[in-house]
């Protein structure tokens, strides 16, 4: 069942699409959607045709990173305990806050709650973009809501590229901040980083820290941290502890698999998130803050994830690869493969065959980011993938497989 291309995105999201029984999407989500609506035709510039449950189910979901399993039984269970609290404003809350901070090893002070992690690094750049001259430094291309959230209140980002490997160019941060220092309101760098997959190693974090100013904030995204699987890594929690003034972001959308329930957090210090608090806007649900805390203490199912999702994403990586396509080494749930020709329409001709896959990445045109999904999902973008690329004819094969 199909709205008519004209109805508005407002209508949409009002009563009439719920009641037709039809998708319905937050902003926040929407803006994943327009990630897949990036994706060229039928809809341009966030603005997409409304699609029914069916057909949406139809989709291999490979273009936003989430987790395909959904949550385990542990994490249903709780939250449908937590439902129980949906008639109330304040209610048992599993004392999700206190069980973050003993995750970490830190105080309650030092945690903070957000409607997903992406609200938290809005809230992040309201706090220290606090004027329209303030800019945050960050690499490019990373996880851009940091960025789209600066221009849309005016204020400015210093994007340093990344190196030639992909990597982050810890002395080309380290010198634009120092460079901008009175501007710089703060420095976003995300580990690993969205899209290509690639870490900062803790080496270089000590590195970076070390470099910039020391009153400097840091806004350090670990968002899949859990998928990472080299001891060359760390999570950069102890760094709040010595007292420096790092925010760490953290979210239950990816190896937690609530990403529809909207819950993430960050770790600082307290007079940090003191500062944060003022511009807190979204609110948390009390199923998810019961699921958060069945998520934290689930780690049987967080390891069976992370594996599964490793075992995919290296299957790909190697299935890709023989067929003449290389993809950047990725510890997250996700990986770029070089397609060697612009991405846009290649991910148009994936959503034909019922395949969503990641937008683009500007200025990595030539490379598409998937997602990893379950295993019958990456068999349909593994025969998708074969399908496309066929159809580039001799230059394709020649210079593909
Ligand atoms: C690097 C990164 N940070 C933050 C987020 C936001 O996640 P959420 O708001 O669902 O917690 C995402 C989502 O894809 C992401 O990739």
């Amino acid at each position: 069942m199909d709205f008519p291309r004209e109805v508005t995105r407002r209508r949409f999201l009002g009563g009439a699409a719920a009641t037709a029984g039809l998708l319905t999407l937050s902003p926040s989500e929407l803006a994943l959607w327009a990630q897949g609506t990036a994706q060229g035709a039928p809809a341009q510039q966030g603005q997409r045709r409304p699609m029914s449950e069916a057909e949406w189910d139809s989709f291999a979901k490979l273009s936003s990173n989430e987790n395909c399993w959904g949550p385990p039984d542990s994490v249903m269970q709780a939250m449908v305990h937590g439902l129980k609290y949906g008639n109330r404003y304040g209610y048992p809350d599993g004392n999700i806050v206190q069980e973050i901070a003993d995750h970490h090893g830190v105080k309650t002070e030092n945690v903070m709650l957000g409607a997903g992690s992406g609200e938290l690094l809005d809230v992040v750049g309201l706090t220290f973009l606090d004027s329209p001259t303030k800019k945050v430094v960050g690499s490019d291309p990373s996880y851009g809501s940091v960025y789209a959230q600066a221009t849309s209140i005016k204020a400015d980002a210093i994007k340093v590229p990344l190196l030639a490997d992909y990597r982050q160019d810890i002395p080309g941060l380290i010198k634009a901040t120092k460079a901008h220092y009175r501007e710089t309101g703060f420095v976003y760098v995300c580990n690993p980083n969205n899209p290509t997959g690639q870490i900062i190693t803790k080496r270089e974090m000590k590195t970076l820290l070390d470099g910039l100013p020391e009153d400097m904030p840091v806004l350090i995204d670990e968002a899949y941290h859990h998928f990472v699987n080299t001891d060359d890594y760390a999570t950069s929690v102890p760094y709040v502890i010595e007292g420096r003034p790092v925010i760490i972001a953290r979210t239950f959308s990816k190896i937690a698999a609530l990403a529809g329930m909207r819950l993430g957090y960050v770790i600082a210090p307290r007079e940090l998130i003191v500062k944060m608090r003022n511009y807190q806007t979204g609110t948390i649900n009390a199923a998810v803050k019961w699921g958060g805390v069945a998520a934290l203490k689930d780690t049987a199912s967080m390891a069976k994830v992370k594996a599964m999702t490793i075992d995919l994403r290296e299957k790909a990586i190697k299935d890709l690869k023989s067929l003449g396509y290389d993809s950047i080494p990725s510890e997250g749930n996700f990986f770029m493969v070089h397609i060697k020709r612009p991405v846009q329409p290649v991910i148009e001709e994936f959503r034909q065959k019922k395949v969503l896959v990641g937008r683009p990445f500007p200025p990595m045109l030539e490379h598409l980011r998937v997602s990893v999904g379950t295993a019958d999902e990456m068999a349909r973008f593994a025969t998708a993938f074969r399908e496309v690329f066929r159809t580039a004819g001799a230059a394709g094969a020649k210079s593909g497989a």
